[in-house]
């Protein structure tokens, strides 16, 4: 059994679960009726942030009763691999011309809110038709910059948290929940 895999193998490593599989089931139908009503007259542009949005733009878009359109775009920042820095680098742009599109940046985790402020500039000169922001989780009190995403998830405590396309060392997105780490799992590295 997958799941059961999944546990014996990446789950040995997880702390605490803190976001489980059926509640973040109901909340991505949740927010993929609230998209999609508030968007029923308008061509949609979903654009995913590379790599760790990829999870959840996928089951977002099947909860969308509506045409919609999705680009990617993928992003590196400086730093090490568990804070930003803000500076942050278009390591792949978005495929096509957003010129005029409704657009809806589709975001894994606000953190400091340093890269999504930088992308909400970025895009913001590609005179679009409008710009929001839906960001899963975001972490309590870290934000260092003003962005309140339109949509939002669930909130997690500002620790460190791995699944449900978030990583640790490109590692764990595959878990079907939202957990903090064990010790044991980066200790060797030094890192966090
Ligand atoms: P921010 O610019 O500090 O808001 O960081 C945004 C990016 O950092 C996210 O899109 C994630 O890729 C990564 N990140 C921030 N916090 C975490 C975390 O707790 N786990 C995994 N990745 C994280």
């Amino acid at each position: 059994m997958k799941a059961s895999l999944i546990e014996q193998v990446l789950g040995n490593d997880i702390e605490e679960v803190l976001v489980a599989p059926e509640d973040i089931q109901v909340k991505v139908r949740e927010l993929g009726q609230q998209i999609s009503a508030d968007y029923i007259d308008k061509d949609l542009l979903l654009v995913g942030i590379l790599r760790g949005a990829f999870v959840f733009l996928a089951d977002l878009i099947r909860e969308m009763g509506i045409p919609v359109e999705t680009d990617f775009i993928a992003i590196s920042s400086y730093g090490s691999s568990t804070t930003t820095s803000g500076v942050v680098r278009i390591l792949k742009d978005l495929d096509d011309d957003i010129e005029g599109k409704h657009v809806l940046i589709v975001e894994d985790i606000l953190d400091t809110g340093l890269t999504l402020n930088y992308l909400v500039k970025n895009l913001s000169s590609r005179r679009l038709a409008s710009l929001e922001v839906c960001s899963f989780i975001v972490k309590e009190g870290k934000q260092r910059v003003p962005i309140k995403p339109k949509y939002f998830g669930f909130t997690v405590p500002n620790k460190f948290v791995v699944g449900y396309g978030l990583d640790y060392a490109q590692k764990y997105r595959n878990l079907p929940f939202i957990g903090t780490l064990r010790r044991s799992a980066y200790e060797d590295n030094g890192m966090l």
